[in-house]
C-alpha cells in the first residue's frame, strides 16, 4: 500500500503550548486508523490541524504534514481548500451542529459541490446517498434535515464527506451522539465505504468498544503526545503503554460480575 499521510506534527494554542507535541502518524492509502485517548488528549486538534483549520480555533501548527508528496503546512490558503473537502473531508460529531435546518437536503450537495466543481451536483449525490444507504431520490434531497431520524442525518454527514471521492475521511467521534443500534449501522457503513470505496479513514474516539469493532490499526493519545500505535486486536490483547492499560482497565468497569457472585439480600 502507498503512503497516503505521514505527520511530524505539533500544535500550540495561546494558553496552551504543545497541545500536540511532535505527533508522529502515518497512514497508507486505504487504512483505517483509529486514534484514541482520554478527553482533551488532543484528537480534535490533530483532526483539525490536518484539514488545516486549528487556525480558525486560535491554533498554530508547526512541523510536517505531508499528503501525496506535499507539506501542506507550507502551502497558502488558496492550495489548502483544494485540498480539504476534496482530498480529506471531515465528517463532523453533530448532525444538528453541523446540517442547516432550513436548507434541503439537496441544498447541501449543492453548496458542497460547488466548493470545488462545476456543472451537475445531482449525479455524485445520488451516488453519494447510494453509497450510505439513504434512499437517492428527487423526493428525498426535497427533504430538509429536521424530517431525517438521527441516523440518517449521520450517514446524510457521511455522505457529503463523500461526495468529492475523498482519499481521507476523518470522523472525529461520529457515533457519540447515537443509540448502540445506530452506532452498529454508521460503523458498518464506513467499512463497507472503506472495503468498497478504497477510502482510508481516521477514526477519532474515545470509545474502545467501537475502535475494536472497526479493526484496522489504533493510535492512542496521552497529553498531546502519541504513547503507542500498532494492529487493534494485538494492542487489546497485549497493551504495552500505561495510558493503554488504563483506557482498558475502564472497559473492565462494564462488565459484569460472573452470575454465582451475585446475591440478592431478601
Ligand atoms: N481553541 C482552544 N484554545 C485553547 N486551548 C484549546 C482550544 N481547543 C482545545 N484546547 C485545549 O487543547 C487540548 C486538546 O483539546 P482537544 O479538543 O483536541 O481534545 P480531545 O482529545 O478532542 O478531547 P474530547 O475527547 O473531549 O473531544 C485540551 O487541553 C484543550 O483544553
Ligand atoms: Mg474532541
Amino acid at each position: 500500500m502507498s503512503e497516503l499521510l505521514k505527520t511530524k506534527l505539533s500544535v500550540h494554542y495561546a494558553n496552551k503550548r504543545s497541545a500536540l507535541h511532535e505527533v508522529e502518524l502515518a497512514m497508507a492509502e486505504g487504512e483505517i486508523l483509529s486514534l484514541i485517548g482520554p478527553s482533551g488528549s488532543g484528537k480534535s486538534t490533530l483532526g483539525l490541524a490536518l484539514l488545516g483549520l486549528i487556525g480558525l480555533k486560535g491554533g498554530r501548527a508547526e512541523g510536517e504534514v505531508w499528503w501525496r508528496g506535499r507539506n501542506l503546512l507550507t502551502l497558502p490558503e488558496r492550495e489548502w481548500r483544494q485540498v480539504r473537502g476534496r482530498e480529506m473531508a471531515l465528517v463532523p460529531q453533530s448532525p444538528v451542529a453541523s446540517l442547516n435546518p432550513a436548507l434541503t437536503l439537496g441544498g447541501h450537495f449543492e453548496d458542497a459541490w460547488r466548493a470545488h466543481a462545476k456543472g451537475d451536483w445531482r449525479i455524485r449525490a445520488r451516488e453519494a446517498l447510494e453509497a450510505v444507504s439513504l434512499p437517492a431520490d428527487d423526493a428525498f434531497l426535497k427533504r430538509y434535515p429536521g424530517q431525517l431520524s438521527v441516523g440518517q442525518a449521520q450517514r446524510l454527514l457521511v455522505g457529503l464527506a463523500l461526495l468529492h471521492r475523498p482519499a481521507l475521511l476523518i470522523a472525529d467521534e461520529p457515533t457519540s451522539a447515537l443509540d448502540s443500534v445506530t452506532v452498529a449501522e454508521v460503523l458498518g457503513l464506513l467499512r463497507r465505504v472503506n472495503q468498497e470505496h478504497g477510502t482510508a479513514i481516521l477514526f477519532i474516539s474515545h470509545d474502545l468498544i467501537t475502535v475494536a469493532a472497526l479493526g484496522g490499526r489504533v493510535a492512542i493519545l496521552e497529553a498531546g503526545r502519541l504513547v503507542e500505535q500498532g494492529e487493534t486486536e494485538q494492542m487489546f490483547a497485549s497493551p504495552q503503554h500505561s495510558a493503554t492499560q488504563r483506557l482498558l482497565q475502564a472497559i473492565e468497569h462494564y462488565r459484569l460480575p460472573p452470575k454465582a457472585s451475585v446475591h440478592w439480600e431478601r
